[in-house]
């Protein structure tokens, strides 16, 4: 296998990583077991782009898809945090094989740093796994298929779908104006799918995107007037920064402090 391959490969991995432990983070109420995932979810994204810095950098291109079908979701809480911890093992038992299928010194001290974080990870895991099972009924969340639950879960599918767009671009371009500024626009984006996610944990509104195929029909959202909010000021947000791709193509260049005070 070459070093781009297994490189490609981690990538992969690492992504679905990413959406499956946002999408379960989505599904807990405690605010401290969220964030314990969020910071996990964060470095997997270091992960990933470590290893997708290298393999653009080995002359390869990445391809970003949508992993929405890889991951394991749809289940109780308590069941899919298992599939996370199956997952930290599965990792670490790939990775520690590459060490010895790469001549690239990089990529070997890479997996090595990186197969530490998973073994904490694992720990991490295994700890939100007893809490959970503690107050098992907590925290599982059992409400019907409603229009909203379809409607949240379309909001945070649509915003992942965008995210996937922004990264590819971001991980390929050589063109380091253009990549800050998809890397604004993938946090920008990243930090409306996480009010959404957060909301729909706060709500107890599942999270699972086969809700969307299910009933997607009018939305009765009168109570929902601080996810619209929210909504309302990022849809502005992205107009603007819609204008300035334009500019951008027509090459009048920008500064990220140009968005930035438009806060
Ligand atoms: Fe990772
Ligand atoms: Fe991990």
């Amino acid at each position: 296998m070459k070093t781009v391959d297994i490189l490609k490969k981690n990538v992969f991995l690492e992504h679905v990583a990413i959406l499956q432990y946002l999408i379960h983070m989505f599904l807990i109420k405690d605010e401290k077991l969220r964030g314990e995932i969020e910071e996990i979810a964060k470095e997997e994204m270091k992960h990933m782009h470590m290893f997708a810095s290298r393999a653009v950098y080995l002359g390869s291109q990445v391809d970003i898809k949508s992993v929405e079908d890889d991951i394991k979701d749809c289940d109780d809480i308590v069941n899919l945090i298992k599939e996370d911890i199956k997952a930290e093992e599965e990792a670490i038992e790939i990775y520690s094989a590459q060490i010895d299928l790469t001549k690239d010194d990089i990529t070997k001290k890479m997996l090595e740093l990186i197969i530490e974080d998973e073994k904490k990870h694992k720990k991490i895991f295994e700890y939100i796994s007893e809490e959970l099972e503690k107050d098992r009924q907590e925290n599982i969340t059992e409400s019907p298929v409603k229009e909203t639950v379809a409607f949240m879960n379309y909001l945070l599918r649509e915003r992942y779908i965008k995210i996937v767009e922004i990264v590819k671009d971001f991980i390929n371009d050589r063109d380091t104006s253009r990549k800050d500024f998809n890397l604004y626009k993938a946090i920008e984006s990243m930090k409306l799918m996480g009010k959404i996610g957060e909301t729909m944990a706060e709500k107890g509104i599942p999270v699972c995107f086969k809700y969307i195929k299910e009933k997607l029909g009018r939305t009765d959202i009168s109570n929902m007037d601080d996810i619209m909010a929210v909504l309302n000021k990022f849809a502005k947000k992205e107009r603007f920064m819609e204008a300035y791709e334009k500019d951008m193509e027509k090459g009048k260049g920008f500064t990220i402090g140009d968005l930035t005070s438009q806060e």
